[in-house]
């Protein structure tokens, strides 16, 4: 069975309640469960911090066996060189998501220092983003 591992940064946990303008109404439990009927082959697995080496230790933890990591890193996105090295550490391909277009908003947000890093890219889709974000992976074990 193929294991994808979310990794959500901070106050991603806020989902549903955080600016719902700008990430919607959904909390991402919720969201986990439609992701997880939607791939009933793939196990998905889910882990949310709000600290920065939390993150980069869950990477260090799946980055030798999980088949990819869809990573939504939060505002940490804009400032972690520890992220960008971690995720140059690991074996796993990572997929940077974001669930709003980051380059649509304020200056500081369109400079991504993990994306040089990652697979790819997939952002502004809403929460769909994390579906495209594991289609893509799927489509690289194919
Ligand atoms: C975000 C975009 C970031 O700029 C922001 O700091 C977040 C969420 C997104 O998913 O749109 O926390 O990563």
């Amino acid at each position: 069975m193929m294991k994808i591992q979310i990794v959500n940064g901070p106050n991603l946990n806020l989902l549903g309640k955080r600016e719902p303008s700008v990430y919607g109404n959904g909390c991402f439990e919720d969201y986990l469960k439609v992701l997880r009927s939607r791939f009933p082959e793939v196990e998905i697995d889910f882990f949310q911090s709000n600290v920065e080496g939390e993150l980069i230790n869950k990477l260090h933890e799946v980055g030798f066996s999980a088949d990819g990591i869809v990573l939504n890193a939060g505002a940490y996105t804009h400032t972690s060189v520890a992220l960008h090295d971690a995720i140059r550490a690991i074996q796993t391909p990572v997929v940077e998501v974001h669930i709003s277009n980051v380059h649509a908003r304020e200056e500081f947000r369109h400079k991504s220092l993990i994306s040089s890093a990652c697979k790819g890219v997939i952002l502004g889709f809403g929460l769909d983003s994390y579906r495209l974000a594991i289609e893509a992976l799927l489509e690289l074990k194919r």
